[in-house]
């Protein structure tokens, strides 16, 4: 999809279909819809519609008028946008995804999107703002339509032979009046790259197993980081992949417990971002599971719902979206993804419960359900990027059906092992858009993942599985800060909604990016003061920005 920014009025915008927020300002349950724009000519041509009651600005309601009075636009897409007290990035970016679903649906191709410029944005009044947008301004909303669109543009790709691909291929988002349109710009090329390389994981999760072993996924990130390698300038992005014999000899013991099962050879797949003069400290290693397809091994899944388990990659996918996002805004901050990728299989040469293997690190596990397989492909790839100089790590796994059940396929559990680095999380999610929750890791549940014949066991029983999971991790993190995504209840849309299509969600990609801006705005420190943006689209600008904001790094 190409993405365009014009700073013209909407109404003298030719279009197929100009789209506009109706927001609802009402106090109490009466709605009171008001069109978000300062275009004139585009309220009067929605005025009946606003003044008849039809339209409420109820969130996701959609109108369209033909022919608008006074407009340019062959179409007028009102969407609403909820109560504007509540309106955020959050809600704009589902309403750009609905919008171009919308759309989609009737063949229309190529429509411009009024960027609200008025709009509150105070969804969370403690969050920061101290990174490249205030909250609620105008680059916020152009860069969170330009997001919303590409998440709402991806249908994931069937197999099916008379399949008709609807996409849209234009955006324009107009940002009308007196404004600082180089901002503006960047704040439309970073989501451009943001919502691509979302859509980047999102096609890597959807693929079945058979299509997408672990070898090819290592080629799939191959082929990523020479497209994007390709002309690079001011930054090196490299990348690394190993089978079988390198895991062996790096004694990756917990790792190869689980690829040893399977006919399909494993693949560690190493992913370095170098910014040219960037400091060499912090080092932020992005740990992701890579299970190319989970049937439990001996400690078999029934096999209802067993399909899904092609989307067991969804953490390592992520992690691969992510730097690619990154190599492309060139923060200056290191950068390494490592992905653990491995079928986790039934066979005569697969792990039995009992066994005991030891980790990369020395410690010596007892497996109990081999099943519980992320945690221990995690467990040698968070130890492998500390020896590698990681200085903070996350992980992203689809790791545990008790996070689901704790909390639902609504928001992502998180887990940290340092203050500093959850308070630097959570302000991504605030910028990103993300749902998670933080769950606890207390001392306490050690006790469930203590074995008495090995140092410990792979599962923790029946309660607070999502936890005990966590808890096990935390072994091999150490004293490094550390971040645990449990994305398993979030990584696969179960149905279609109106932003975003049935399928692979894409979810962490948004604020593991945002996360590696904040170290560059911060520098290694956590706290909000810096100021400064992060991310540069454009390589040259990015001295200017820092200038700009007068951060230090
Ligand atoms: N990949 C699954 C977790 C999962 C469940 C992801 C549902 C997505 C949806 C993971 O490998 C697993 O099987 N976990 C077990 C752990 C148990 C054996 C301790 C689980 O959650 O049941
Ligand atoms: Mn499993
Ligand atoms: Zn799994």
């Amino acid at each position: 999809m190409k993405t365009e920014i014009s700073f013209s009025a909407p109404s003298q915008a030719e279009t197929e279909c100009l789209v506009a927020v109706v927001l609802d300002r009402g106090q109490n349950s009466k709605p009171n819809p008001a069109i978000e724009t300062s275009d004139n000519a585009v309220a009067s041509a929605a005025a009946d519609l606003l003044a008849s009651g039809e339209v409420t600005g109820k969130i996701f309601e959609t109108t369209m008028v033909h022919r608008p009075q006074g407009l340019k636009a062959r179409r007028l897409l009102l969407v609403g946008g909820g109560k504007a007290a509540n309106f955020s990035g959050y809600e704009l970016r589902k309403l750009s995804g609905a919008a171009v679903r919308f759309l989609k649906g009737k063949s229309i191709r190529s429509f411009s999107f009024v960027a609200p410029e008025n709009w509150s944005g105070q969804a969370d009044p403690s969050a920061h703002s101290t990174l490249v947008f205030e909250r609620g301004g105008l680059a916020e909303a152009v860069k969170a339509v330009v997001e919303g669109a590409f998440v709402g543009n991806f249908d994931p790709d069937t197999y099916k032979s008379d399949r008709k691909d609807q996409r849209v291929e234009h955006i324009t988002v107009l940002a009308p009046g007196k404004q600082d349109e180089a901002r503006l710009r960047r704040a439309l090329e970073e989501g451009r790259i943001v919502g691509e390389s979302q859509n980047f994981t999102r096609e890597l999760v959807n693929e079945p197993s058979n299509r997408l072993t672990p070898t090819v996924l290592a080629r799939r990130a191959e082929e990523m980081v020479r497209e994007i390698s390709t002309n690079a300038k001011g930054f090196r992005l490299s990348i690394e992949t190993y089978g079988a014999d390198k895991i062996k000899d790096l004694k990756m013991g917990a790792f190869w417990s689980v690829a040893q099962g399977s006919d399909e050879p494993p693949a560690l797949i190493i992913v370095k971002y170098e910014p040219e003069g960037g400091p060499q400290q912090p080092v932020l290693g992005l740990v992701g599971k890579g299970i190319t397809f989970d049937t439990g091994g001996i400690s078999i899944k029934p096999s209802d719902g067993m399909e899904k388990m092609k989307y067991d990659m969804a953490g390592g996918a992520a992690m691969l979206g992510a730097i690619r996002a990154i190599a492309l805004l060139q923060p200056k901050v290191k950068v390494i993804a490592i992905v653990c990728a491995t079928e986790n299989m039934p066979s005569g040469h697969a792990q039995k419960p009992g066994d005991v293997q030891i980790a990369m690190s020395g410690k010596s596990i007892e497996i109990i359900n081999t099943d519980a397989e992320g945690r221990l492909v995690l467990a040698d790839g968070l130890h492998y990027a500390r020896q590698l100089g990681c200085t903070h790590l996350v992980d992203a796994a689809t790791l545990t059906g008790a996070c689901v059940v704790a909390l639902g396929m609504v928001n992502a559990g998180v887990f940290a092992n340092n203050e500093e680095i959850y308070e630097r999380f959570a302000r991504a999610l605030q910028r990103s858009g993300e749902k998670m929750w933080r769950l606890p890791l207390d001392e306490e549940y050690k006790e469930q993942i203590r074995s008495s014949i090995a140092d410990i066991m792979n599962t923790g029983g029946r309660w607070g599985g999502a936890v005990t999971a966590a808890m096990f991790l935390k072994e091999f993190a150490e004293e490094t800060p550390w971040i645990h995504l449990d994305i398993a209840g979030t990584a696969w849309m179960d149905d279609n909604k109106a932003w975003i299509a049935k399928g692979p969600s894409g979810i962490a990609v948004r604020s593991l990016v945002e996360f590696v801006r904040d170290f560059e705005a911060n520098g290694g420190r956590s706290g909000a003061t810096g100021g400064g943006s992060g991310i540069n689209a454009v390589g040259t600008l990015a001295a200017q920005r820092r200038a700009d904001s007068g951060a230090g790094l």
